[in-house]
């Protein structure tokens, strides 16, 4: 029984990154005109809207998007992320936050596709409908590790793999890694992030390590605490792992990180971007 309901997180510091992130990898996809396909393992609801009594309840979004939207920084992947959120808000202010997958959706052309897998039977339903009619997306009731095995290799070979579990089960932190392998076995031209929390440092430095001994190649690491780390004092930073990452990525998430820290940290907070693994 799934517990973890998105609506009660989405919008915060970690979808601020998490998202950054996805845009930053899909429009690197957009500059060729080959198509791509999206697989979103965990999909969450779509869309979350920001009077609803769950986003109201925890305020996360208060000290996530809400501290960001409708600025400009200056610094081109904060602003683009900032630039689609407006897109996707076009009343002018900040109504809904979007997901994972309403963003990709957001950013596929007419040839391109996303397949989403969701299993809490509200999120599904929601998401099913958010995209009722739009040929180009597929939404599965499917656990995200059997959609892994089902839905890959999808018809393209370009592509992003998004990995978000909301780690409920400690089998999260240790089915990720065979997931990943078995996943670049049957895609092994996409490219593949995998967010993280940052709640306990032992446990997330155990959880990285094992992608390294794993031998996966040409792994990115991005992470972004805006708080010191603090075990028990609940989530205070998180971090995604991208595997084949574009070759632009490092260098903008340098530029984009410090903006992040300034924006969303409370002091004592720290970033990294850092290549663990050679091509
Ligand atoms: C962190 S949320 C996803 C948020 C979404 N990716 C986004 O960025 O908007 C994790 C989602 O995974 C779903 N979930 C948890 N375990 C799952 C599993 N084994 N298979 C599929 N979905 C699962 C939860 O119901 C939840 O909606």
């Amino acid at each position: 029984m799934l517990s973890y309901r998105h609506s009660y997180h989405a919008g915060s510091f970690a979808d601020v990154l998490k998202h950054l992130v996805e845009v930053a990898i899909l429009d690197h996809l957009r500059l060729k005109p080959k198509p791509f396909t999206v697989h979103d393992t965990h999909g969450g609801a779509g869309r979350y809207a920001i009077d609803d009594a769950h986003m109201q309840k925890t305020g996360e979004y208060v000290d996530g998007i809400a501290r960001l939207f409708g600025e400009r920084t200056g610094v081109a992947a904060v602003d683009r992320y900032l630039s689609v959120v407006a897109q996707l808000n076009p009343v002018g202010r900040l109504s809904h936050y979007p997901g994972s997958p309403l963003i990709a959706a957001h950013l596929l052309r007419e040839q391109d596709r996303l397949q989403c897998t969701e299993l809490h039977s509200t999120d599904f339903e929601l998401l099913r409908q958010e995209f009722a009619g739009d040929r180009r997306v597929r939404v599965e009731k499917l656990d995200a590790w059997q959609g892994l095995k089902a839905l890959l290799p999808p018809e393209h070979r370009r592509g992003l793999v998004l990995i978000d579990p909301s780690y409920e089960l400690e089998a999260d932190y240790t089915q990720v890694v065979g997931a990943v392998r078995q996943a670049l076995r049957k895609f092994a031209t996409a490219t593949c992030a995998i967010w993280y929390p940052v709640l306990e440092r032992n446990r997330t430095e155990r959880f990285v390590r094992r992608f390294v001994e794993a031998d996966i190649p040409n792994l990115l690491r991005l992470e972004c605490c805006v708080r010191a780390d603090a075990s028990g004092r609940g989530m205070t930073g998180s971090g995604l792992l991208v595997i084949n990452p574009p070759y632009t990525l490092a260098a903008n998430m340098e530029q984009a990180m410090p903006v992040l820290q300034a924006a969303l940290g409370e002091g004592h907070g720290h970033h990294r971007v850092a290549q663990l693994t050679g091509e």
